[in-house]
């Protein structure tokens, strides 16, 4: 196996505007469905909002001094569409455009390659108030701010993804409940989910016109594990593996949605949209958390957790990155592949001596490079990690409880400390960037 990473390997931590940026009513910007939603009593479990979460709108300088002092080398942001387009459609909102473009400027003036996703989740209200992504006429709204967007930063930012986990967008907002706008409807949900897809075949092509970055998608996947050998626990783990992640990678990958049942009803599809989602893709990103672990025994047989369970409940898996590469790999023609997330929330706290002890994250980024290399000996053809997240965030319905980061933030100071982790990171990005730099110039 490789001793290391390509050397050209991106590096980098990755974050999204509702969750960090705050200023959620100023300088112009619309109200989105998470600054709705987030206000709904019980909608978020510690009762908070993202309305200054971070405070990064004010604080984007010295923030992105952090990213130096991190060493990373590549940074994965997006943009919040209300705050560039307050109604969706229409006008532009110059401050909203004008803070991506100091964001991306100041990258760049720190040697950090931008990676800019256009949609994590924070739709215009007043679209969805028209519908939202049920209405195919948001489909072509979003194409417009793509291409906007596309034709303002095009020429700084490296790569554009077009939307971040359709299958969250669609599933947790519309099906489940617990994600913006909150609705529980299979049908819609379905539709949601071809639509978004649709859209990003629509903002791709209309991109393609304005810029020559590298334009792609981010998918959340998961490896699946049938609990025991029955042919049901089988069939199940074929059946999610075909829901979550199949009904996203056929699509765009094979022109089709797969033959596995679903649970939810089938979206309605018009000639021409399959070739539209279809249409060549520079680079997929992969979102990679956990594995599904599938059983039909009631109660179920739990997941083994040999590695431990994170904050969130979900099983920490190291493995499930290699087999979930190397298998998608096998299946599918994919361009080049990120890790565009990839996290653990511990229970973290700033010790007696000022420091942030978070021994269990470093292990599992470790783990998981550990893995990662492993798939990328084996050929598939990655080209970058993106750690989640640069610093601890408002995550969605769990609120601020949950702590990802690298970064340390005690919410009422604003005060940024680097965890252990955070250090431990930016050593180990050092001896894979310079060390082997250094051994290729003595070969
Ligand atoms: C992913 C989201 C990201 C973050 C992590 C923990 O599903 O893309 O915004 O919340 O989960």
């Amino acid at each position: 196996m490789r001793s290391s990473f390509p050397s050209d390997f991106a590096w980098g931590t990755a974050t999204s505007a509702y969750q960090i940026e705050g200023a959620a009513q100023e300088d112009g910007k619309g109200v989105s469905i998470w600054d709705r939603f987030s206000h709904q009593p019980g909608a978020i479990e510690d009762g908070s909002t993202g309305d200054v979460a971070c405070d990064h709108y004010h604080r984007l300088e010295s923030d992105l001094d952090l990213l130096v002092k991190l060493g990373i080398n590549a940074y994965r942001f997006s943009i919040a569409w209300p705050r560039v387009q307050p109604l969706g459609q229409g006008a532009w909102n110059p401050q909203g455009l004008d803070f991506y473009d100091r964001l991306v400027d100041g990258l760049l003036q720190r040697g950090i390659t931008p990676h800019a996703t256009l949609y994590h989740w924070d739709l215009p209200q007043t679209l969805q108030d028209m519908g939202g992504w049920a209405n195919r006429d948001t489909c072509q709204y979003f194409a417009e701010y793509a291409r906007t967007i596309a034709t303002r930063l095009g020429d700084r930012v490296k790569a554009f993804a077009t939307h971040n986990e359709p299958f969250v967008s669609a599933m947790l907002g519309n099906l489940m409940g617990i994600h913006a706008p909150g609705l529980k409807d299979a049908k819609t949900a379905s539709q949601i989910a071809h639509h978004i897809l649709l859209s990003h075949g629509m903002a791709v092509r209309a991109m393609r016109a304005a810029t020559k970055a590298d334009l792609g998608i981010v998918l959340n996947l998961s490896p699946t594990t049938p609990a025991t050998s029955s042919q049901a626990d089988q069939d199940k783990a074929e059946q999610e593996f075909a829901f979550v992640s199949r009904w996203y990678l056929d699509p765009l990958f094979r022109g089709t949605y797969p033959s596995t049942p679903a649970p939810i009803p089938l979206p309605d599809v018009q000639t021409g949209d399959m070739a539209l989602i279809q249409q060549p893709i520079d680079f997929l990103g992969i979102n990679y958390y956990f594995r599904d672990w599938c059983s039909t025994d009631t109660p179920p047989i739990p997941a083994p957790c040999k590695q431990g369970c994170s904050e969130m409940g979900w099983e920490i898996y190291p493995e499930g990155i290699y087999e979930l590469l190397t298998k998608i790999n096998r299946e599918y023609k994919l361009p080049a592949l990120y890790i565009s997330e990839n996290g653990v929330a511990c229970a973290d706290s700033i010790a007696d001596d000022g420091l942030v002890h978070d021994a269990q994250r470093i292990r599992f980024i470790e783990d998981h490079l550990h893995e990662l290399k492993r798939a990328i000996a084996e050929g598939v053809d990655v080209r970058g990690y993106f750690y989640w997240s640069l610093m601890d965030n408002f995550e969605w319905s769990k609120g601020f409880a949950m702590r990802f980061g690298l970064i340390h933030i005690d919410y009422p100071t604003q005060q940024r400390t680097f965890k252990d982790s955070a250090l431990w990171y930016r050593d180990y990005i050092q001896r894979e960037r310079f060390g082997a730099q250094q051994k290729e110039a003595t070969l």
